[in-house]
């Protein structure tokens, strides 16, 4: 199997795994319970909460376990807008934001009122700074963004973005999602308030994940219910998952450096042979992107037809965003990026990980060519 969408979802650590197989049979009781098994399971979630917030430089009252990303960034844009409501209703966001976030701010501009910003990116992928710093006014409450985008990879400056914010309006809170950017980025949460982390992008459980939030910033619960995650999200916690996001980020932040330069090696060889073939378009930019994703277009050619004959070598490619797949024709990312309609439907999306081998690329490129060669252009 040559498996090439990592970011769609990564397979499970076996250590991890190991080690939730027996949790999940030790220590099955319920974290509020008052006898042993009940104190020794929250322990275990509690330890799991101090090494989390350890390395990522914060306190452990400031992890929020929660379901996965999807969850984090729901929580932090609307927990964020019903608190700061009285301060004003305006949010500010990118035109090329994973499904969660997108939908979060929708839903809170259709239903609740609130009036939302989505700020450009140019054809390079490059966020509109000068865009951003006009938009921020006396009633926003929230700017939330990605760190690096999940479909063509852009990395955005979020260092410079908070500055931004600073100068313009230091009351502002500041949520960045920044699951594509764990275990292969440092993470610095100095300067944001909110941040969103997902388990299954790092080898991790699926249904786990994190939702940083600063002692100072508040957010309304979306999940009502008893004392559980700071009285956050209410429901009994599912210790044996939580337990395990901190084994799981350790393993993730092993050798981070030595990974990435793997991987951007990995991607420069990708790019050049791609580029030999004809009909093959570039869409990921070259400069302010991340080596674990390549977006390419195979123009003329419809891109689940590719994906599919792929499928038959066990290749597996995306087609993109898997949130995504099941509706809009193009990608979001692309379309705020101006690619030509003609390309960006035909676009794919590889990513590797630094367990990806260079010859598993050879065979891929090897395939896809074969595939190009016998599959029909579209008319
Ligand atoms: C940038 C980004 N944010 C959020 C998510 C959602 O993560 P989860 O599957 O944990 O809900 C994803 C997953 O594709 C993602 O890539």
């Amino acid at each position: 199997m040559i498996y090439l969408d990592y970011v769609s979802t990564t397979p499970l650590n076996q250590e991890v795994n190991h080690m939730y197989q027996s949790l999940l049979n030790d220590y099955f009781a319920n974290a509020d319970s008052l006898y042993s098994l009940g104190l020794k399971t929250s322990a275990l979630m509690e330890k799991s909460r101090e090494l989390t917030a350890r390395m990522l430089g914060v306190l452990p009252e400031e992890i929020i376990f929660t379901s996965g990303a999807s969850e984090s960034n729901s929580t932090a844009i609307k927990g964020c807008a019903f608190q700061y409501q009285n301060r004003g209703k305006h949010i500010i966001t990118t035109a090329v934001e994973h499904s969660s976030v997108y939908q979060s701010c929708l839903q809170l501009r259709d239903v609740f009122g609130y009036d939302v910003d989505f700020i450009s990116v140019n054809d390079k992928g490059e966020l509109n700074l000068a865009e951003l710093e006009n938009k921020i006014r006396e009633d926003t409450i929230l700017v939330t963004m990605m760190y690096v985008n999940n479909e063509v990879g852009m990395v955005f400056p979020i260092r410079e973005v908070y500055q931004i914010i600073q100068k313009k309006n230091p009351k502002v809170k500041f949520h960045v999602d920044m699951v594509q950017a764990l275990g292969k980025l440092p993470i610095d949460l100095s300067y944001v308030d909110l941040a969103s982390f997902s388990a299954h992008k790092i080898y991790g459980l699926k249904g786990s994940g994190v939702l940083y939030k600063k002692s100072s910033t508040s957010i309304v619960p979306l999940i009502n219910g008893g004392q559980q995650e700071q009285q956050l999200r209410g429901g009994t916690s599912n210790t044996a998952t939580h337990t395990m996001f901190a084994k799981t980020l350790r393993l993730a932040l092993e050798n981070l450096d030595e990974h990435y330069q793997y991987v951007m090696m990995l991607n420069q060889y990708v790019r050049e042979q791609l580029q030999q073939i004809p009909d093959i378009v570039m869409n990921t930019p070259q400069d302010h992107v991340t080596p674990y994703i390549l977006n390419f277009s195979c123009v003329g050619y419809k891109p689940e037809v590719i994906l599919h004959a792929l499928e038959m070598h066990e290749c597996y490619v995306s087609t993109k965003s898997t949130c995504a797949s099941h509706k809009h024709d193009v990608s979001r990312t692309l379309e705020a990026m101006g690619i030509d309609e003609k390309i960006a439907k035909s676009a794919i999306r590889i990513s590797f990980s630094h367990y990806t081998t260079r010859d598993e690329i050879d065979e891929f490129l090897f395939y896809l060519k074969q595939v190009l060669k016998t599959i029909k252009k579209q008319r």
